[in-house]
């Protein structure tokens, strides 16, 4: 059995203060308008409750499930839609919010699956991005980390549906 530990990488104080200065520019941005937010499940829920708590703008919330990684570290298989949003995004100006971006794969699907409904206006918010890992070209309208290539877990991601729960966000390594 391989042992999991998980070293503190970006701390909850680091996390907090970032998303602050993110939802500033966002409110600046949406200034007059109402922001339709997709939260991506399950990873995006944690980022998602910080980000909108710091709104001071009309917001609505709807979610979507997708996925495409199995209970591992490497990418696999297609986006598949797992779960569908409630209200149609058509004419309204709407954000995906997700937790990471690594190939792309995730969200240049998705992109182009809520393009075909002809929202007004389309962002993308991601809390960490992995640039070295680009395989599909996707444009993010707001980061709050660039990091390395390294699997990371906490404040909602996973490994095997493990570790959502950590406040802050860790680097995950195992020992023989
Ligand atoms: P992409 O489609 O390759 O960009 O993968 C995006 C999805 O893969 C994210 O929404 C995560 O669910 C998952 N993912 C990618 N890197 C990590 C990581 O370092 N830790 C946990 N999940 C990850
Ligand atoms: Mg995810």
């Amino acid at each position: 059995m391989r042992k999991e530990t998980v070293e503190v990488f970006i701390e909850e104080k680091k996390l907090n203060r970032r998303i602050a200065e993110l939802a500033h520019q966002i409110n600046n941005d949406y200034k007059g308008k109402t922001l339709h937010i997709i939260c991506i499940l399950k990873g995006s829920i944690f980022f998602t409750c910080e980000l909108t708590k710091r709104l001071d703008i009309p917001v609505k919330i709807d979610f979507m499930q997708v996925s495409s990684y199995g209970d591992g570290t490497e990418s696999s298989g297609q986006v598949k839609i797992i779960k569908d949003l409630e209200s149609p995004v058509t004419g309204k100006h709407i954000m995906i919010i997700e937790d990471i971006l690594d190939s792309g794969r995730t969200l240049s699907n998705l992109i182009k699956y809520l393009k075909e409904a002809e929202p007004a206006s389309l962002a993308v918010c991601t809390l960490l991005d992995k640039p070295s890992r680009r395989e599909y070209p996707v444009e993010v309208s707001y980061n709050g980390f660039e990091i390395e290539d390294r699997f990371v877990v906490g404040f909602g991601l996973d490994y095997a549906q493990r570790y959502r729960n950590l406040p802050y966000i860790g680097i995950l390594n195992f020992e023989e």
